[in-house]
């Protein structure tokens, strides 16, 4: 075996299996057969104590020769293979980045953004447009002009936050109380015809259940020359339905009281009660969710609005409260925790916003 012809087949024979490797672990295995501990090439060469001086280094030299020679053509193969490998990794995990993306459902719409966007879309498709003023009011704009003078009770159920006193003899500035001011300021700088909506953040100094120092409503007018009762009712009738999804709503209006409007009329919903649980719909109750009339003739005038020639509607309501009877969510305050367990229960899917056509 140890001699040339024998050693020079098995140099040949070795040769040929790495070529042949078809994998790394192939490799290994011929590796391990000619070079390991019990490897062909490292038993020959347990073989050379044997052998006369001469012999021993000769074949020696000649073992150790082959022993290179197969270790260096592994290490080629090896790298050959794992290239090859990489190639077959890379085609199997290619990303077609042109592919439509999977729908991002991480995030949620607050309840609050998705109520004012259905609020948007009804009205919207009814002719409204979307009007805003500021979150800090002046008194004229905030009662005065909305026909709540200094001595009016209407101020006190309003817990109004004051800023800090500004010069003698001025009113300070307040948070506002309701979205009212907004009617105000757009009858002020639009001429009529006007229909708008004006969703917003409002300020009371109360806190409960059902009360949040800061809140939302949403406040409608309609100003034109024949605009009378059977507009609003008709108006509010249709806005009820459609947001609660309720074709035969019951809606009741209630004659009421509100400082800026003549007649006013509050707004209930039908409703059962049944085993302690609230039911919107044909029922044998009813429950309140907003508040309504015509324009007072002085709100008008105190806008530069003559009232002879025009007239016009209000309305008003709690985004929260009507948010919380479409949605059956409990308690006002876990609107405003920012606790994302709840966000993620009560919230809205971000690309799903609301339309009439495919329904609210
Ligand atoms: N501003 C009233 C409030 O905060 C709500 C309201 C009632 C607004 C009747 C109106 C209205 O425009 O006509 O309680």
């Amino acid at each position: 075996m140890l001699d040339q012809d024998g050693l020079d087949a098995l140099r040949a024979e070795l040769l040929t299996q790495v070529a042949a490797a078809a994998d790394s672990r192939g490799l290994e295995e011929v590796r391990v057969a000619a070079l390991g501990k019990k490897g062909r090439v490292t038993e020959l060469m347990k073989g050379l104590g044997g052998l006369s001086p001469d012999a021993r280094r000769e074949a020696g030299q000649r073992l150790n020769a082959i022993k290179d020679a197969v270790a260096e053509a592994i290490e080629a193969r090896k790298a050959e293979l794992a290239e090859a490998e990489l190639e077959v990794r890379l085609a199997a995990e290619t990303i077609d980045v042109t592919l439509p993306a999977r729908p991002f459902t991480v995030g949620r719409i607050h309840p609050i953004s998705q109520t004012v966007e259905e609020l948007v879309a009804i009205f919207g498709e009814m002719g409204f447009s979307v009007a805003e003023g500021p979150h800090i009011e002046d008194d004229f704009h905030n009662f005065d002009a909305l026909n709540i003078p200094p001595e009016h009770p209407a101020r006190q159920e309003h817990d109004t936050f004051f800023l800090p006193p500004r010069g003698a003899g001025e009113a300070p500035l307040v948070l506002r109380t309701h979205t009212s001011p907004v009617q105000i300021r757009t009858m002020q700088k639009v001429a009529p015809p006007i229909r708008i909506i004006c969703p917003g953040r409002t300020f009371r100094a109360d806190s409960d259940a059902t009360h949040s120092p800061m809140f939302h409503q949403v406040e409608g007018l309609v100003i034109d020359r024949k605009t009378h009762m059977g507009h609003l009712k008709g108006t509010l009738i249709e806005f009820c339905r459609t947001f609660f999804g309720i074709d035969d709503l019951p809606v009741r209006f209630r004659p009421s009281y509100f400082p800026f409007t003549e007649p006013s009329a509050e707004v209930d919903i039908g409703c059962s009660r049944q085993g302690g649980t609230l039911k919107i719909g044909p029922g044998a109750d009813w429950l309140e969710i907003l508040g309504s009339g015509m324009v007072h003739p002085k709100v008008l005038v105190n806008c530069g609005i003559d009232p002879e020639v025009y007239q016009g509607y209000a309305f008003g309501m709690g985004i929260e409260r009507i948010a919380m009877l479409k949605y059956g969510i409990p308690d006002l305050r876990t609107f405003f925790d920012s606790d994302l367990r709840w966000l993620r229960h009560y919230g809205f899917v971000p690309l799903e916003a609301p339309s009439l056509v495919r329904g609210l």
